[in-house]
């Protein structure tokens, strides 16, 4: 069976922490309703001049030290993300220049929106089955302050930016994946060219928040369902860290146990598909993570796309 495994996780967060009190200088919010509403604390952002590149190439590279894979070997870099700094040269080939990558390994981007790290790994899944020899670096870069209208608080407290990125080889240990996309484009929404003064995400809240516990709970149950494993057979889940209230809404449907979920809104808010890999990345550095694990991550957004992955650790 071709299978996928993760050998390393990078990571790579700007240093510029925006709080909800900053936010509130800016907008007509506070820090009780963000809280309350989302469980979001703080964001951290790109400072000026600093680049989606940027700090994907530092998860990058994060991830490649704690590898014990030569990087010239690597059959792809698979970038995900849907704040590319330009639209060519995307970021995987600044990355794959930056890093000075061998001429022969593929670079592209893929914009699967917050689903952005299930579908690359689906896709790196993909190019292993041909050639299961070589490796493959997933990387997820967002720089979502670059397209936030920071005059709309019912966007602009959502998000923040990150990066994180995962070596992978194939595995003999069974993966197993759920990935689709359900036709409400108008749910959420992000103009190609949203610089200067054209409005930047839009997004129908109470919709996307409908659809989210749905969304998680199905890909769940999928997951289990392929894999015959009950959800007390699993050590973590991962959801999207869009809202700490979906995630406790899912918890509670399910009766699951809380322990399993992990959650970091709180610190980075909603980094979309870098989300799920710096979930992944600060459980490995905080040694929640052993070798034998079963992590079942879900991703969902505009699309709306939903996705998840249940991967032996
Ligand atoms: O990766 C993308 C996935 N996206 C998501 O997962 C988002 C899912 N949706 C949500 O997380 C929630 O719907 C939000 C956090 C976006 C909004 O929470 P809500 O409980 O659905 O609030 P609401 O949109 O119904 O707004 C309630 C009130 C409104 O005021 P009125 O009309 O009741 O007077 C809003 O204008 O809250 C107001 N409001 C705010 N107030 C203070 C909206 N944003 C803010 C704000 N600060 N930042």
């Amino acid at each position: 069976m071709n299978s996928i495994e993760i050998v390393s996780m990078g990571r790579c967060v700007p240093q510029r922490i925006l709080t909800n009190d900053d936010l509130s200088k800016m907008v007509d919010t506070n820090d009780e309703w963000i809280v309350t509403r989302t469980g979001i604390h703080q964001r951290h952002i790109v400072d000026e001049g600093m680049t989606n590149a940027d700090i994907a190439t530092q998860a990058a590279r994060d991830a490649l030290d704690r590898a014990s894979v030569d990087p010239n070997t690597l059959a792809a870099i698979i970038v995900a993300t849907f704040t590319p700094d330009m639209f060519v040269p995307t970021v995987s080939a600044t990355v794959h220049d930056r890093l000075g990558l061998n001429p022969a390994t593929l670079a592209l981007d893929l914009n699967g929106a917050c689903c952005g790290f299930i579908y690359a790994m689906r896709t790196a899944q993909g190019l292993l089955a041909l050639n299961p020899d070589k490796p493959i670096l997933v990387v997820a870069s967002e720089a979502v302050s670059s397209v936030l209208d920071f005059t709309d608080r019912s966007t602009c407290v959502l998000f923040g930016d990150g990066a994180a990125a995962a070596v992978v080889r194939s595995s003999d240990t069974p993966s197993w994946f759920v990935a689709g996309t359900r036709g409400r484009t108008d749910a959420i929404s992000c103009p190609a060219h949203y610089a200067g003064d054209k409005p930047g995400i839009g997004m129908k809240g109470q919709e996307v928040f409908r659809f989210a516990c749905t969304s998680i709970e199905r890909s769940i149950r999928d997951l289990l369902k392929q894999s015959g494993l009950a959800l007390g057979d699993i050590e973590h889940v991962v959801c999207h860290q869009a809202n700490g209230r979906i995630i406790s809404h899912v918890i509670k449907h399910l009766g699951a146990d809380p322990a399993q979920f992990f959650m970091d809104v709180g610190e980075y808010g909603n980094t979309s598909a870098a989300s799920i890999p710096l979930a992944l990345a600060d459980m490995d550095y905080q040694g929640l993570l052993h070798r034998g694990d079963r992590v079942l991550m879900t991703g969902f957004g505009a699309g709306l796309c939903e996705g998840g992955m249940l991967l032996t650790w």
